[in-house]
């Protein structure tokens, strides 16, 4: 009889998602859990020693984005931090105006917070996108009104991967003394953001995507922006944001915002190299292939792809089958059988929306893997292609 095909390794390619825990961040977390118990608000020296990493991790964060430490404050994560961006600085500040503008493309904690706003009586403008994902810029000058009170901008996009113009955003946003918060992140890991020197009111992140443990993030909040507090209760982060701090996670996002900035030239490398070798090889052997989102400009790990005359969601199945873990858009659209909002907002069709796949690299992943990867793809979208009820009609090569 013969042998089985055992898949050796399963192979992951939603790095966007989420990314494993790097072991210099567990092991900072697990000292952490053994000598740092207290509660980092108590007087005792139990207290101390856990507030004292506490303010180790601001200092480490605000290092990695060249803020001040007294500008870090620590949330559950980047849906906290982007809800409490939008959600604070908006009423905080309506006395001045009730305007804000975002972009179409946003993350859904974004773009639910504005919802919210609007049923308060703020208006929002959505600022849409090119085909590649990158923001009208006209289109921003035109919106700003003596009422426009904050502009969100995310950094980088978490489906298609393109990176926005920051630094020309942040500048109009300041000659019209607008709050700028960007959404970054999936960008901390890929791009340097100096936000005393690109005069950023407001920046979010998530330790989970780059390195570090899930369920917490850092809203960055420059001295001089009013925000309202987000969480009721005891003292903690200047009495912006009560609960107790959950001490070893804050220890590993330090950790992980210190080593996506000492590791970042060299995995940036590297996953070039990787995205450029996936490219050629499918491109090699398939046709009716697009590229989503900006040929260039964009994050170095992330490739997501458009299969003509194939149902994404299968192709996630016969792929995860085979070992290999990819997404279709974004994790939260998965499981549900609406197109992107993305792609869509770049002006995709839903047939070719819902053909896509975006796989996202991490460094470790070897030619081999490539290979077996970009053949595993090649037997399924042909397997797919052939009971399609979709005609495939348009030709194009991957870019
Ligand atoms: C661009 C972007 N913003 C915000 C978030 C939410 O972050 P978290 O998972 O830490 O809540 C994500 C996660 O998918 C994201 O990709």
């Amino acid at each position: 009889m013969a042998e089985k095909n055992v898949i050796q390794k399963k192979i992951y390619l939603d790095h966007g998602a989420t990314t494993p825990l790097a072991n210099e961040v567990y092991r900072e977390m697990l000292d952490s859990y053994q000598e740092a118990y207290g509660n980092a608000s108590s007087l005792h020296s139990f207290g101390r020693d856990a507030s004292r990493l506490i303010e180790t991790a601001r200092e480490r964060v605000a290092k990695a984005i060249h803020a001040k430490p007294n500008e870090i404050y620590f949330t559950s994560g980047g849906t906290e931090s982007n809800n409490w961006a939008i959600l604070g600085i908006a009423r905080a500040n309506k006395n001045k105006g009730n305007h804000i503008i975002t972009s179409t493309i946003e993350h859904p904690s974004i773009l639910e917070a504005c919802k919210q706003l609007e049923k308060e009586g703020f208006v929002v403008t959505y600022i849409p996108v090119d085909q590649e994902g990158v923001i009208d810029y006209a289109e921003l000058v035109k919106a700003i009104s003596s009422k426009t009170i904050l502009i969100s901008i995310m950094a980088a996009n978490n489906e298609v991967g393109t990176i926005q113009p920051l630094r020309a955003i942040a500048e109009l946003a300041k000659a019209h003394k607008i709050c700028f918060h960007t959404d970054a992140v999936q960008a901390i890991g890929a791009l340097e953001i100096d936000v005393a020197n690109m005069g950023i009111g407001a920046m979010s992140i998530s330790a989970h995507k780059i390195n570090g443990p899930k369920g917490v993030g850092v809203l960055y909040v420059k001295k001089g922006i009013e925000i309202q507090s987000f969480m009721l209760g005891g003292e903690q982060e200047k009495g912006l944001r009560a609960g107790t701090y959950n001490t070893q996670a804050i220890v590993g996002m330090g950790k992980a915002a210190e080593l996506a900035v000492s590791k970042r030239e060299e995995n940036v490398k590297t996953l070039k190299n990787v995205k450029r070798y996936f490219l050629r090889k499918v491109n090699e052997v398939m046709s009716n292939v697009i590229l989503n989102g900006h040929p260039t400009n964009r994050l170095p790990g992330n490739v997501n792809l458009s299969f003509e005359g194939v149902e994404g969601e299968s192709l996630l199945m016969m792929l995860d089958m085979a070992g290999i873990a990819v997404s279709t858009g974004s994790a939260c659209a998965s499981g549900s059988a609406k197109a992107s909002h993305v792609l869509l907002a770049m002006g995709m069709d839903e047939d070719l929306a819902k053909s896509s796949i975006r796989f996202t690299f991490g460094t470790d992943i070897t030619p081999t893997e490539v290979d077996y990867v970009v053949e595993q793809l090649r037997v399924s979208v042909k397997k797919l292609r052939a009971i399609s009820p979709i005609r495939i009609y348009k030709v194009k090569g991957v870019q």
